[in-house]
């Protein structure tokens, strides 16, 4: 198993992997985004891939917050559940905090659902520790106008 950094070929396999998570993407919207974050400095997207398989990828993003500061933040990991209890997730990790420390980042943060118990058995087994609980709240907006 290799992580290295994504393609703009992989976006198949990052959608597959996201809609078996309960995130389906249209191919296109996934090649788009995909396509515009490998061009963003302050983004990375790493992928795992085991005998020329994607069986799992990390997105992390880094931004200066004004109240905390310059900050790494997690948004996105899967692993292909048949590849989970195998370190892929570790290494993806792994990955997220050695470009962090790069970019000059303090603190790597990730939030995730209070449902996916197994992520959080994973973060604290790498040495993260629950930092706070919240709600997060979402409004629909209306599409800017031309
Ligand atoms: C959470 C997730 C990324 C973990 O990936 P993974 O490749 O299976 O994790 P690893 O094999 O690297 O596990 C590292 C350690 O975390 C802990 N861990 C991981 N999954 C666990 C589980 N289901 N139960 C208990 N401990 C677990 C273990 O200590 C494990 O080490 P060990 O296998 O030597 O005991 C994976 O389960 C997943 O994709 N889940 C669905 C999506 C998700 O929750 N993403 C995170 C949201 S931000």
């Amino acid at each position: 198993m290799i992580v290295r950094p994504a393609r703009a070929d992989d976006a198949g396999a990052i959608a597959r992997l996201s809609a078996e998570l309960g995130y389906p993407a249209a191919p296109e919207d996934t090649v788009s985004r995909l396509t515009a974050l490998l061009a963003d400095e302050r983004q990375l997207v790493v992928v795992a891939e085991d005998d020329g398989n994607v069986v799992g990828w990390l997105q992390a993003t880094a931004g200066l917050v004004l109240e905390s500061g310059f900050r790494v933040e997690i948004v996105g990991l899967v692993v292909a559940a048949a590849a989970r209890r195998r370190g892929v997730g570790r290494e993806l990790v792994h990955r997220a905090e050695t470009w962090a420390v790069g970019v000059g980042a303090r603190v790597l943060v990730v939030r995730s659902n209070i449902a996916r118990t197994e992520s959080h058995r994973f973060y604290p087994a790498l040495g993260f520790t629950a930092a706070k609980t919240q709600h997060v709240y979402r409004r629909i907006l209306p599409a800017a106008s031309a």
